[in-house]
């Protein structure tokens, strides 16, 4: 035979051979090669992958719909848990349920893992143990992304530890009105906050150098700019303003490379976002450049005009890539291959949407580590963790009042007078999406109360009466009185006024004849006139989390406070909105507010 090879190509097979390396060779095993770059590797999955397959990418679903099949039987792309939704009270049942799902997933025809979504909004909050941070509204006032960064580079970690690999946050709203019940899930009234704390909050979810979770900026666009402060309202805007206010934290997440974006039950001028492709696809994904995948809200879908059929279809068509369905995921599927069977969704808005959600998949090397390091377990709530969230409460502290130097309190007082409803209620100072979906009360998890970090810090006699009865002859009193937790909607409130309880707590304290100071536990500015004559001091506290001993770090002087005001604090309700730039701008305390010792 003659010698048909030539000698430099019989080199080469030799070379590929011994090297073993394979060029692309198209073969079907390709996308499992981490050593091929992404977008190679989810063109040869897609490529392989039914109409049936895709469409089970594009569906997530929340965990108790979840039998011992289900994901591989209809095999699902996206598993979460709504807040307060959990399998179990420790983190160990955390990994066991996200193990058993992976286990499934990888059991598929193609082994594409799932990803699971979970609200991890200020710490691993739906998880006993973890370490909660303060809600946004009081980072914001640390005016400090190096910070929030490294609190999110806690909370990947934590999250990590229990298997699950993205979380729904940052939420970046900017909050115009404070009658919104998410007013404390927003960094601020001011698009400058929202990108410089929300790019760091990426920063260290997606790109630090641990452990490594997906990011999702939510929610896309206008959530906090509703009339009235209406949760999932009607923002009234005109683009330009809507562009000015609202568009500068996603173009900063956006540059920052987050992987998701959820897309916002509001509306604006009317128009449902999640059926504005103008919104969705138009300014997010080409204007923007966003190549991530867009997650629906919790049954947002359904709120569009028309019956199923038309809602799953403007949905997907503006630009959702992967709805949160999140329980009738059989209708989802067989609607959804309906409307790719009669051609109203096309085959390549169905592949852009699987191409983006794969994308996501292989940057986080779901294929590689599909399942939980369990060696990361004993990081969940571990004391160098609850010492940052410590510092965090110590910076997002913002002094309002401080008349005649009362505060810090000394350390060499000799009795002490701890009242209020709020003071040692660990469940109150966490707030909402703490353990529960609308919060708790009490000691939900493990933690220290306000009263309990005050003993920590100050070993001398520490009364406490809720009621501030026998206050009389202490060297000091401190009513720590606000808000009780709440979450989404059921927060929305017409009234930021004090209750009765609170304002006669105060009054009662300053008819005793003690100094009072007053540290406000709220996820917004509440309506202080009544009181700001009685009390001598007044620190606003925000929704600190866990480490309640930070506030008594600033109480004591321990820190000397640097908060800042995130938000305008209006003099009385008729004041509301009202925001840094309004004319005839007179708040209480204007945004950028704080003083120090
Ligand atoms: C909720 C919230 C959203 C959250 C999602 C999943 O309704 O609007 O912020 O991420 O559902 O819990």
């Amino acid at each position: 035979m003659t010698n048909i090879i030539s000698k430099s190509s019989y080199l080469f097979i030799i070379l590929i051979i011994l090297t073993g390396c394979k060029g692309n060779d198209g073969s079907p095993d390709d996308y499992k090669n981490p050593k091929l770059n992404v977008p190679e590797r989810v063109e040869n999955l897609l490529s392989q992958m039914t109409l049936r397959e895709k469409v089970g990418q594009m569906t997530q679903v929340e965990r108790g719909e979840i039998q011992i099949t289900t994901i591989k039987d209809n095999v699902l792309g996206s598993i979460l848990n709504g807040g307060g939704s959990s399998p179990g009270d420790s983190p160990e049942d955390w990994a066991d349920m996200y193990d058993q799902f992976q286990e499934q997933a990888m059991a598929t025809r193609l082994g594409i893992p799932i990803i699971y979504g979970t609200d991890a909004v200020h710490g691993h909050n739906n998880v006993k143990g973890a370490t909660i941070f303060p809600h946004n509204i009081g980072l914001g006032c640390t005016r400090n992304p190096e910070l929030i960064q490294q609190i999110n580079e806690i909370t990947a970690l934590e999250v990590a530890a229990t298997g699950i690999d993205w979380t729904f946050a940052p939420a970046i709203p900017v909050v115009r009105d404070e009658r919104w019940g998410r007013t404390y899930e927003s960094f601020g009234e001011t698009p400058e906050l929202a990108a410089l704390l929300g790019e760091a909050a990426i920063q260290g979810l997606q790109f630090s150098n641990g452990e490594k979770i997906a990011a999702c900026a939510k929610h896309f666009i206008g959530d906090g700019g509703t009339n009235g402060g209406h949760d999932q309202g009607n923002t009234i805007l005109s683009e330009s303003e809507l562009r000015e206010i609202h568009l500068p934290g996603y173009k900063a997440a956006v540059d920052q490379g987050v992987y998701t974006v959820m897309a916002s039950y509001s509306s604006w001028n009317g128009t449902k976002v999640h059926g504005s492709d103008y919104l969705l696809t138009t300014v997010l994904k080409d204007e923007l450049g966003f190549d991530g995948f867009v997650i629906s809200d919790w049954a947002a879908v359904d709120q569009l005009p028309g019956n199923y059929s038309d809602q799953v279809e403007k949905a997907i068509n503006a630009g959702v890539d992967m709805v949160m369905v999140p329980y009738d995921y059989q209708k989802f599927i067989s609607t959804l291959l309906e409307l790719i069977d009669d051609e109203k969704i096309s085959i390549e808005r169905i592949d852009d949407a699987v191409s983006r959600i794969l994308t996501v998949k292989f940057k986080l090397g779901l294929f590689e580590e599909p399942f939980t390091n369990r060696d990361l377990l004993p990081e969940i709530g571990k004391a160098s963790h609850r010492e940052v969230a410590r510092n965090a409460v110590r910076e997002s502290l913002v002094l309002l009042k401080n008349d005649s130097s009362v505060l810090p309190i000394s350390k060499s007082s000799s009795r002490i007078m701890i009242s209020g409803k709020n003071a040692d209620n660990l469940g109150y100072q966490m707030g909402g999406w703490s353990i529960y979906w609308q919060g708790g009360s009490g000691d939900i998890t493990e933690g220290t109360s306000i009263l309990e970090g005050i003993r920590e810090v100050f070993t001398k006699d520490v009364d406490y009466n809720i009621n501030g009865n026998g206050a009389s002859g202490a060297d000091v009193a401190v009513a720590v009185i606000g808000e009780t937790p709440y979450a989404e909607g059921a927060g929305d409130k017409t009234d930021l006024s004090l209750s009765s309880t609170d304002i006669n707590l105060v009054k009662s304290l300053k008819s005793q004849g003690v100094p009072v100071v007053v540290v406000l536990i709220s996820g917004r500015p509440l309506i202080l006139d009544p009181i700001l004559d009685d009390a001598d001091a007044i620190i606003a506290a925000w929704l600190p989390g866990t480490e309640g001993i930070g506030v008594a770090d600033v109480l004591f002087g321990d820190y000397n406070p640097t908060g800042k005001l995130s938000v305008s604090w209006p003099r009385s309700n008729a004041q509301i909105p009202i925001n840094v730039g309004d004319a005839n701008y007179d708040p209480l305390y204007e945004y950028g507010y704080g003083l120090s010792y």
